[in-house]
């Protein structure tokens, strides 16, 4: 059983990109003057702030994007000082930063370890030149192996790699080789997405006019099972859906918002919650920096009911190992939560889609597969 409200994380979200990749939704803006004033801003935001997490001690920080490796690594301590110094940061503190390898550079990682920052995530998305192309990505492939082999030479050893499978025109054979190429190296954990086609972004318009088209299901299917696979063999424990770790190298950051932690997000687009709401700030970083300028925050907030808290747990504790925490759900959701989950769940363990571990339900590698699926099954329907 954990214990949701003893600690919390910090979400840090820098909204900058060098150029847009194809496939990607996360808030970003090219937007190099407006570095500064944001980092201003940011600052004043973690002071307002810092009544949000109280007397909670915070046991990991997540500095993600958008590329933050955008910023020297000389204002990435100036942000993580000012945290330091606000905020009950605990000594063995989690604190990530999320690097592209086109900005890794001798003296970018000489400056990085004058920070705080204990571990790297490097977004190689695919060992192919092809498809780092097609993805609009700014590096190539040797580029990020060199990048990968300075961030160890450098001395860090809590490495984690960001790959994308499903690429239409990615076979299984070469996700296999791309597999093959990332345990070359000596990652404690890799992250690796299934592509999704988001409207809105180039992707998403050449797919609505027919110019591009998703991999069909038995692909991905096989690309997913080679991943479970492959990881496997390799040493990693498959934790998350999308997530694989050495022992002792599962982001404590992620999990955490899997398990419910609170958490505060700082950074325009970034959300921050406390177990009984969600709040989100304004997704525009001008409007962002403005509303700090006069000394205001600007979000929306969203009080979470019974259903949408239940319904978010389901969501994603059962993408994890981990699974559906049986008396967590008797202790938060009542004898009512309890009992509709126990009843659904009996026909999908008949099914082999999940299995009941003692007190928790975890989903089998077929269950996994339609994730998806399942879950929007097991949601409770209505409106609050
Ligand atoms: C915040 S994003 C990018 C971090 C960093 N700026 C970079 O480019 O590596 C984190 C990760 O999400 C994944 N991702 C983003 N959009 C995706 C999509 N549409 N489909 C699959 N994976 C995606 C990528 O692997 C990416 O590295
Ligand atoms: S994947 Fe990274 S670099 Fe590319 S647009 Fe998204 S945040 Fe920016």
């Amino acid at each position: 059983m954990f214990h949701p409200f003893i600690m919390a994380g910090i979400y840090i979200h820098i909204p900058f990109c060098r150029t847009l990749c194809a496939y990607c939704d996360f808030y970003h803006v090219i937007a190099p003057q407006d570095v500064q004033p944001f980092v201003n801003a940011l600052l004043k935001e973690a002071e307002l702030r810092k009544e949000y997490t109280g007397s909670q001690n915070i046991s990991t920080i997540y500095i993600g994007g958008g590329t933050p490796s955008v910023l020297p690594a000389a204002m990435l301590k100036i942000i993580l000082n000012r945290i330091f110094r606000l905020y009950n940061v605990a000594n063995d503190c989690e604190i990530t930063v999320e690097i592209n390898p086109d900005d890794v550079t001798r003296e970018y990682l000489e400056q990085l370890k004058e920070t705080q920052v204990n571990r790297i995530s490097i977004g190689i998305q695919s060992w192919r030149d092809q498809d780092l192309k097609f993805m609009n990505r700014r590096h190539t492939s040797s580029q990020a192996a060199k990048a990968l082999e300075d961030i160890f030479s450098a001395g860090y050893e809590n490495v984690t790699i960001d790959l994308i499978y499903g690429i239409p025109g990615m076979t299984s054979s070469a996700w296999l080789s791309n597999l093959d190429f990332s345990f070359r190296f000596d990652i404690r954990h890799l992250s690796a997405y299934h592509l999704t086609i988001e409207p809105g972004t180039l992707f998403g318009k050449m797919k609505e006019k027919g110019l591009l088209s998703e991999i069909d299901e038995e692909e991905s299917n096989l690309q997913f099972n080679l991943l479970v696979e492959k990881a496997s063999e390799a040493g990693f424990i498959h934790y998350e859906i999308s997530n694989f770790g050495k022992p002792g190298f599962f982001s404590i950051h992620n999990s955490n918002y899997w398990k419910q932690v609170n958490y505060l997000g700082l950074g325009p687009s970034a959300h921050s919650f406390n177990g009984y709401s969600r709040q989100w700030n304004v997704r525009d970083v001008k409007k962002y920096i403005k509303a700090l300028e006069s000394g205001n925050l600007m979000f929306e907030m969203e009080e979470l009911s019974k259903r949408t808290r239940f319904n978010e747990y389901l969501m994603t504790s059962l993408r994890t190992m981990w699974g559906i925490d049986l008396d967590y759900v008797e202790e938060m959701f009542d004898k009512e939560g309890y009992d509709y989950i126990v009843n659904l769940s009996g026909k999908l363990i008949d099914y082999g889609l999940m299995r009941q571990d003692k007190k928790t339900l975890v989903l089998t590698n077929q269950g996994q597969m339609i994730s998806d699926n399942i879950i929007s099954e097991l949601m409770l329907p209505g409106d609050d």
